[in-house]
């Protein structure tokens, strides 16, 4: 038996680097490892690093000054503290982060973490590099262990990665690489595993999850490769399964299978996360997008003709390189004509090496400040108003944890809403009806339809 020691991991942006974080953790567990809350003691500091917006790089090296002494203390008392950096930043910073920052003992990309035994392994026999940042992800979801941890009935499990689109702002291409798409067989094994351990529902996650064009199931390779609807289909049949949800989608990617499959297959939740970035065609057209306001909202209107219900989710960036006030009235007039459920709003951001960074008419700070109070401003009113159409209506919640207050549970609508309600903790991994009584900005609360029903 491996022995007893400490990991502790600190995730940084999205929701694939959580997922990452949590098969750091699995890869991890063979080695003895065991993940704790906390930096202090530990025998392994992961900083699991994000590099889509601004300061990532010094964010992630002002957390290392906060580490040192830590890591000292640990040496001085006879014991030793590795400190990796993964994830984006490590990718694109590569071997400069630890000429920067000597005290790192590993560096590796997001799609090298699985050699993190190897490169434990290797530091202990203190040869070899221990610096891996190449795109090999194939090698990494083959290499990944089958076990999974599970935190709750929950859990978020990575279909595709990497991006060949290159919008003009986004680092993601340079730091995730091309896409790649995960054979069928091999998410649909994972997501039995899943299931097994208590899940019900799975996020599917990919930089552009809809761009999914994986290898067909065993049996089935005359079909070619299957696209997100068919796969999304394929894992509802998953005894266990019952939601089914999936993220970021590019609006380029949507295709009539999957609206399709919003129709008929129940387990598919009707949220959609859908970025549209900018209302104005001149700067969508800047952002390399490869679509119109136009294209974007008859997207739309087939996607609701298809599930009428569906909730939209957006992300927006303001004060993009030539962004003029008339500019960023269309991207406001867009909102109002979409109505979104919920969304994600930034100021533009230059990121080294893409090629809005060397745009010219980049927009002073100010204005860009100003243009993103009014956005969320009507943003977060568009937000109170759906959850408040809530109120009234008995909506299928899946108790995730126990709540804040005594004898509480929180779990999810549908349309991803945080729902707290009073009852039994028995509750917690199954769905059960709640009547909605009331609705804030972030969350709803109710009451169990029938209390004790559902959890026999
Ligand atoms: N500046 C601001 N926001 C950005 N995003 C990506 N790159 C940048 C940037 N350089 C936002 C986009 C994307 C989300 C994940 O982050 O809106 O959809
Ligand atoms: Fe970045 Fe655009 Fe690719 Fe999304 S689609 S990851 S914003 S380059």
């Amino acid at each position: 038996m491996a022995e007893n020691k400490r990991v502790h991991i600190k995730t940084y942006g999205c929701q694939m680097n959580v997922y990452d974080s949590e098969r750091i953790s699995d890869v991890l567990a063979p080695l003895g490892y065991e993940t704790t809350d906390t930096p202090d003691g530990a025998d392994l500091v992961v900083l699991n690093t994000c590099h889509i917006r601004e300061k990532a790089a010094e964010k992630v090296y002002s957390e290392l000054g906060r580490l040192r002494p830590l890591k000292e203390a640990k040496a001085s008392g006879g014991g030793e503290m590795l400190v990796a950096v993964a994830g984006c930043v490590a990718q694109a910073e590569g071997a400069e982060m630890k000429r920067r920052a000597p005290m790192v003992d590993m560096v590796m990309g997001p799609q090298t973490y699985h050699q993190l035994p190897e490169m434990i392994a290797k530091l202990h026999r203190k040869s070899g590099e221990a610096l891996a940042a190449d795109f090999a992800v194939e090698e990494k979801f083959d290499a990944l262990p089958k076990a999974r941890s599970v935190n709750g009935p929950s859990a978020f499990l990575t279909i595709q990665e990497g991006c060949d689109k290159f919008c003009t702002f986004c680092v993601v291409p340079y730091t995730r690489g091309g896409e790649y798409s995960r054979p069928v067989d091999q998410i649909a094994a994972e997501a039995r595993e899943l299931a097994a351990r208590g899940v019900r529902e799975v996020t599917l996650l990919g930089q552009n999850v809809n761009a999914y064009h994986g290898e067909p199931p065993a049996g089935r390779e005359e079909d070619g490769d299957w696209g997100l609807g068919q796969l999304a289909r394929h894992i509802a049949k998953i005894g266990g399964i019952e939601r089914i949800r999936y993220t970021t989608s590019h609006p380029r990617d949507m295709d009539d299978a999957l609206i399709h499959a919003h129709a008929e297959e129940e387990k598919l939740m009707p949220y959609l996360h859908l970025p549209l970035q900018a209302g104005s065609d001149k700067i969508l057209k800047a952002m390399n997008r490869g679509h119109t306001l136009e294209s974007y909202l008859t997207l739309i209107e087939k996607i609701r003709a298809a599930r009428p219900d569906i909730a939209m989710s957006s992300d927006f960036i303001v004060g993009f390189p030539g962004e003029s006030a008339e500019d960023f009235e269309m991207t406001m007039e867009a909102v109002r004509e979409v109505n979104y459920a919920q969304c994600f709003s930034f100021k533009y951001s230059r990121r080294p090496g893409t090629p809005g960074a060397s745009m010219m008419k980049q927009v002073a700070e100010d204005e860009k400040s100003d243009r993103l109070a009014r956005l969320q401003a009507l943003l977060e009113s568009q937000q109170v108003d759906f959850n408040a159409s809530c109120v009234g209506r008995e909506l299928p919640v899946l108790f995730e944890k126990p709540g804040r207050n005594e004898g509480q549970l929180q779990g999810r609508s549908p349309y991803l809403q945080a729902v707290h309600v009073q009852g039994s903790q028995d509750l917690i991994g199954q769905i059960a009806p709640v009547r909605i009584e009331s609705s804030s900005r972030n969350s709803l609360a109710g009451a169990l339809v029938r209390e004790g029903a559902a959890a026999a």
